[in-house]
C-alpha cells in the first residue's frame, strides 16, 4: 500500500490554539486523590499535589484542565470544597456512587492549575443546582473582593481573584444519566440565563454549552439546534464529546473511527452556522471538544463495581498500541479542524482513562497513549496545512472505506514542519511520499514511530516502559528528503511523527 500527499503552506485550515491540548480532571475514582494529590506520598509537595504526577504533566504539554467533572459536577456543591478541610463534609456523589470526602476542591484546584501551569476550564451544576450557584461561584472565584463571597475567598487564603475565563456551562445536560438531566428546550434557557447573569457580574468570560455526549446519541444535532436558539449569542462555543473503543475484535473499524470525530465536527459546525444563518448573526460559534479519549465502556458497564468507597479504582483503562495509534488518529482529526475546534480536552489526566497512571504511594508512569499527545502538544503548534492524501483504502464494517494513511501537517513560528502520520494497515508498511509545495525545508531532522510486533503492548506497572517511541533510520524506512521529494516507509499500525527543518 502507498499514499501521497502535498505539503503547501499557501493551503492552510487555520493556527492551533493552544487550548486545543487539554486535558480533565474529573472526581472520579483516583483522577484527583491518590492521582495527583496524594498527602503524604514520598513526592508530595506542601500541598500533597505529587511533584512526580506534574513532572508527567509538563511533559505531556497540557495546556488546559477542566474540572471538577464530568457527571460528578452535576450534583455537586462547591461550597463543600472550600475552607478549612477539617470542616469540610462527606457527601454522597450519585455519579460515580463513591463518597466525596471534599479534600479536595476550589483552592486546591487552582494552586494545581498554578503549579502545573495550565489554564483552569471550571465547570458549573446545571443538573441539581442552577443560576444562583453559578453566580456565586464566579463571584467567589473572580471578584476581587468587599462580598461575602470574595471576602470568604480571601478569609480561606486566596487573597487575589482567580480570573478563571473559562466556563463549562453544566455537563451532558443532554444524558439520561445525568443527575437532573434536562431536555434541549429545558436546558437551553437554562444556560442562557447562566450565562447572561454570569456576564452580567464579569463580562470577560469564555462560555462553553453543552452540545452531545456522542454522535449516537437520539437528540444528536436536534440538540444542539434547539440549545443554541436559546443561547448562541449568549455563549463562545459548544461542546462535543466522544469515546472510542474496539468491539469485538473489529480493529480496522477501530482504528477509523476518527471518521465519526470528523462526521461530529462537520455536523455540528453545521447546525451552529444553520442557527447563526436564522439568527441573522455575525457570530461563529467554536467547538469545545472537551471529553475525547479511547474508554472500554462497555466493559465498565457490564463490571461489579464498588459501592460508596472513597476513591477506589474506577475507569482505570490500560492502554495497547492500537488504543495509542486511534489516540494518535484523533488528534490528528481535532488538528485536521482547528479552525472550529478551539478546546479540546483528552479525558481524563491521572489514572481515569488516562495516559498517566499512578500507584498510591508508588511510582507514576506513562500509559501508551501519553506518547502521541505529548509528540502533538510540542509539536502541532503552528499554522495547520490543508493536507489530503491520496492513495490505497480499505473497507471498515463501521465506517465504509477510509484512507489507509492519516495525516495532518503543522508549520511551526520558527517554520520547521511537522508530519503526523498514522498506518491503519495492521500487518502491512505503507509506503508514504509527499512533495513539498512552496515549503522550505532541508533535511529530515528526525522520524519517531510508536509501533510495535505486539499490537497489545502495553505499559504497567511492573513494566513502564515496555512501549516507547523510537527513531526509525532511513536504512529501517525512516523518512528522506530528496529536494521536494519525501518518502517513508511508515510501520504496520503505527503513529509517526516527522519533522522537517
Ligand atoms: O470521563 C468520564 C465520563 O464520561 C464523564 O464524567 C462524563 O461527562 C462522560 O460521560
Amino acid at each position: 500500500p502507498s499514499s501521497s500527499l502535498v505539503l503547501d503552506p499557501d493551503f492552510t485550515v487555520g493556527e492551533v490554539n493552544p487550548r486545543l491540548f487539554g486535558s480533565f480532571v474529573e472526581h472520579l475514582g483516583r483522577c484527583v486523590y491518590t492521582g495527583l494529590f496524594e498527602p503524604g506520598h514520598p513526592a508530595a509537595d506542601d500541598t500533597g499535589l505529587r511533584t512526580d504526577v506534574l513532572a508527567l504533566i509538563a511533559e505531556l504539554g497540557v495546556t488546559v484542565v477542566r474540572y471538577p467533572g464530568g457527571n460528578f459536577v452535576s450534583a455537586y456543591r462547591w461550597e463543600d470544597g472550600v475552607g478549612p478541610v477539617a470542616e469540610r463534609p462527606r457527601r454522597l456523589d450519585p455519579a460515580w456512587k463513591t463518597v466525596e470526602t471534599n479534600e479536595f476542591g476550589l483552592g486546591e484546584f487552582m494552586a494545581f492549575a498554578a503549579r502545573a501551569g495550565v489554564e483552569p476550564m471550571m465547570a458549573v451544576n446545571l443538573g441539581t443546582r442552577g443560576v444562583r450557584e453559578a453566580c456565586d461561584l464566579l463571584e467567589y472565584a473572580n471578584h476581587p473582593g468587599g462580598t461575602a463571597r470574595s471576602e470568604l475567598r480571601r478569609q480561606h487564603g486566596a487573597d487575589q481573584p482567580y480570573g478563571i475565563r473559562l466556563w463549562c456551562l453544566g455537563n451532558e445536560m443532554d444524558g439520561p444519566w445525568q443527575t437532573g438531566h434536562k431536555t434541549a428546550e429545558e436546558y437551553g434557557r437554562l444556560a442562557a440565563e447562566t450565562a447572561r447573569a454570569m456576564r452580567q457580574i464579569d463580562p470577560d468570560l469564555r462560555l462553553v454549552a453543552c452540545g452531545s455526549s456522542s454522535s449516537s446519541m437520539p437528540t444528536f444535532g436536534a440538540w444542539e439546534a434547539t440549545v443554541l436558539e436559546h443561547c448562541y449569542d449568549l455563549v463562545d462555543y459548544v461542546s462535543c464529546h466522544a469515546y472510542y473503543e474496539e468491539v469485538d475484535g473489529d480493529v480496522d473499524s477501530f482504528l477509523a473511527c476518527a471518521q465519526d470525530m470528523e462526521h461530529f465536527i462537520d455536523s455540528v459546525v453545521a447546525t451552529c452556522d444553520h442557527v447563526r444563518a436564522r439568527l441573522r448573526s455575525r457570530k461563529r460559534l467554536e467547538l469545545s471538544f472537551d471529553e475525547w479519549n479511547v474508554w472500554y465502556q462497555r466493559a465498565f458497564h457490564a463490571a461489579d463495581k464498588p459501592e460508596w468507597t472513597v476513591a477506589p479504582r474506577l475507569l482505570e483503562d490500560s492502554y495497547s498500541v492500537t488504543d495509542a495509534v486511534v489516540v494518535g488518529t484523533l488528534l490528528i482529526t481535532l488538528l485536521r479542524h482547528c479552525d472550529r475546534v478551539t478546546a479540546a480536552c483528552l479525558a481524563q489526566l491521572v489514572n481515569v482513562i488516562a495516559p498517566i497512571m499512578t500507584e498510591p504511594g508508588g511510582p507514576a508512569w506513562r500509559q501508551t497513549t501519553f506518547y502521541p499527545f505529548a509528540d502533538a502538544a510540542r509539536y502541532g503548534r503552528g499554522q495547520v496545512l490543508r493536507v489530503e492524501p491520496v492513495g490505497s483504502r480499505h473497507d471498515t464494517a463501521a465506517h465504509g472505506e477510509v484512507s489507509l494513511l492519516h495525516a495532518t501537517a503543522v508549520v511551526g513560528a520558527d517554520g520547521d514542519t511537522t508530519l503526523f502520520a498514522v498506518n491503519r494497515d495492521t500487518s502491512r508498511p505503507l509506503r508514504l511520499t509527499a512533495r513539498l509545495g512552496g515549503l522550505t525545508a532541508s533535511r529530515v531532522a528526525e522520524h519517531r514511530v510508536l509501533a510495535d510486533a505486539d499490537r497489545h503492548a502495553r505499559n504497567t506497572l511492573e513494566r513502564p516502559d515496555r512501549v516507547r517511541p523510537t527513531p526509525l533510520d532511513p536504512d529501517n524506512g525512516g523518512a528522506v528528503l530528496d529536494g521536494d521529494q519525501l518518502s517513508a516507509l511508515l510501520p504496520p499500525l503505527s503513529w509517526n511523527v516527522i519533522r522537517l527543518t
